[in-house]
């Protein structure tokens, strides 16, 4: 017997998942089973569509869950046939989604990665242009062409970010809109129906100058980051090619006034002094006696972006490494959730030494005095120096003293940008623990949808990638948000204006 099952749309994932679990729960081979989502995909006879069986639906597994829910949007035409096999073989073969060499597998893995590379660029790549709407209130309509059917995927990006406008992006096969309280999908449009540009164009290309940096231009690279296929549709792309020829004039002259632009950073501009010794011989204040050792700062030395917190805690302290206990587990589960790569960010805390008071078998945190922040302050410049990020985030009241050398009120000051005595961009958050400590659900809900905000702010000051869930690995399980006592809906991000992504 064979079955025509007929999806609603090409990135019909439910209908798809539905119609799976029925049929692999009846046993139906997949050679047995056609599947038509009205692209052409896999419809071979447009058979008229068949009655799911009549069984209760296989269980499916979550991590296949979420590596079909990219595969699907992909625009190869075998995806759900392909998908379905995978499925069929998981029932007799439980562990197969870990054996990368059999060929079903790694072909969905490649799918789920180039969707969610695709997703990634739409990301970046989607730029708003201004239409007045009949009340002359502004609406934003963009023009994007992605490679696969990735819009419903990533239109709640979109949302999150632009919460407070009304806006539609328009592609090729659908369109999304906007109206600051529902997303509606619909057909797909042209680029005429798109605009071309709007008052803010000059703004966004002088800017778009300003922030080339020509010592950092490498131009295989950016292109790679942006293919030149995106290009069509981007106004600054127009700016590229003058740029990278003026790139080494200005360099040379960069090269030419070093002294200049530091002085420029202001006078509280202190020489680099790291004492002697290093960090592991530090005595500068009585920390040290009590603590196991020492925890520096960890993370590439290039990063863009220095998380600072306050100190080391329990489990930091036995382990040597920053942010591995119940703060390094919200702050990871925050990361994640900001698309954000750990490995990509610096991460060091204001004071380096564990500072505890025995109670028992357990050792109680206490907050780090003024003078334990003093004394480790040379340590902390270092670091700075050192990396020198595009943008540091303070979590917390002491690693903004830290940072800023100046009292701090998180409530008042966070998610703004501000800067240090030497001119580097500083963003104040709440510190993860913090978060822990509140008591209400309204309060946490609130702080974390904050704390999320001031994350992705950040990232996308230092323009750090979004770290892509697919990235030949399967997803990582994210960790027990819900042992942590947090609403994983609660993830609003501050409305901004969708000018540029
Ligand atoms: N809290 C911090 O501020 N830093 C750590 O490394 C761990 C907990």
């Amino acid at each position: 017997m064979s079955f025509a099952i007929a999806l609603s749309a090409p990135d019909d994932f439910e209908g798809w998942r539905d119609a799976a679990a029925r049929l692999a729960a009846a046993g139906i081979p997949p050679e047995a089973v056609e599947w038509n989502a009205g692209d052409g995909a896999d419809s071979l006879f447009g058979s008229a569509p068949s009655p799911l069986p009549d069984v209760p639906p296989q269980p499916i597994p979550e991590s296949f869950r979420d590596l079909a829910r990219f595969a699907i949007c992909h625009a190869d035409s075998q995806r759900f046939a392909l998908l379905y096999r995978l499925l069929f073989r998981l029932t007799s073969a439980p562990g197969l989604l870990s054996n990368r060499a059999d060929a079903d597998v790694s072909r969905t893995h490649a799918l789920a990665k180039n969707v969610s590379r695709d997703r990634h660029k739409m990301t970046a790549f989607v730029r708003f242009r201004e239409v007045a709407r009949e009340d002359q209130s502004p609406a934003f309509v963009s023009w994007f062409e992605p490679e696969h059917h990735i819009l419903r995927l990533t239109a709640p990006f979109f949302v999150r970010r632009f919460a407070s406008q009304v806006f539609s992006i328009l592609t090729p096969k659908a369109s999304a809109h906007w109206d600051g309280e529902s997303l509606r999908f619909g057909p797909g449009a042209s680029r005429r129906d798109a605009p071309d540009g709007d008052r803010f164009e000059a703004l966004w290309l002088t800017y778009y100058a300003s922030i080339f940096n020509p010592a950092r231009l490498k131009v295989d690279m950016m292109k790679s980051e942006m293919p030149v296929k995106y290009w069509k549709n981007l106004p600054e792309a127009a700016l590229i090619a003058p740029l990278i020829r003026d790139a080494r004039a200005r360099m040379q002259g960069m090269i030419a006034a070093p002294t200049a632009s530091r002085a420029a950073r202001g006078p509280g501009y202190l020489p680099q002094v790291e004492p002697a010794g290093g960090l592991t011989a530090c005595r500068a204040c009585p920390l040290h006696a009590m603590a196991t050792q020492v925890v520096p700062g960890a993370g590439p030395e290039n990063a863009r972006m220095m998380i600072v917190g306050e100190q080391p805690g329990d489990r930091e302290d036995l382990e040597g490494q920053p942010f591995v206990g119940p703060s390094g587990q919200l702050l990871d589960e925050a990361l994640r959730r900001s698309e954000i790569d750990r490995s990509t960010i610096y991460l060091t805390n204001a004071v380096k030494h564990f500072h505890f008071e025995p109670r028992g078998k357990h050792r109680l945190h206490k907050t780090p005095t003024r003078a334990h922040v003093e004394a480790c302050s040379p340590w902390l410049r270092a670091e700075i120096r050192r990396v020198e990020p595009e943008i540091i985030l303070a979590m917390g009241a002491t690693a903004a003293r830290a940072v800023l050398k100046q009292e701090v009120a998180v409530k008042a000051m966070r998610g703004r940008v501000l800067s240090d005595f030497e001119g580097r961009k500083v963003l104040i958050t709440w510190h993860p623990a913090a978060l822990l400590r509140l008591t209400t659900r309204e309060e946490k809900r609130a702080a974390w949808a904050e704390f999320l905000a001031d994350l992705r702010l950040a990232r996308d000051i230092a323009q750090i990638p979004l770290h892509l869930p697919f990235d030949g690995q399967a997803p990582e399980k994210p960790p027990e948000a819900a042992a942590l006592s947090l609403s994983l809906q609660s993830d609003a991000r501050r409305p901004q204006s969708p000018r540029h992504t």
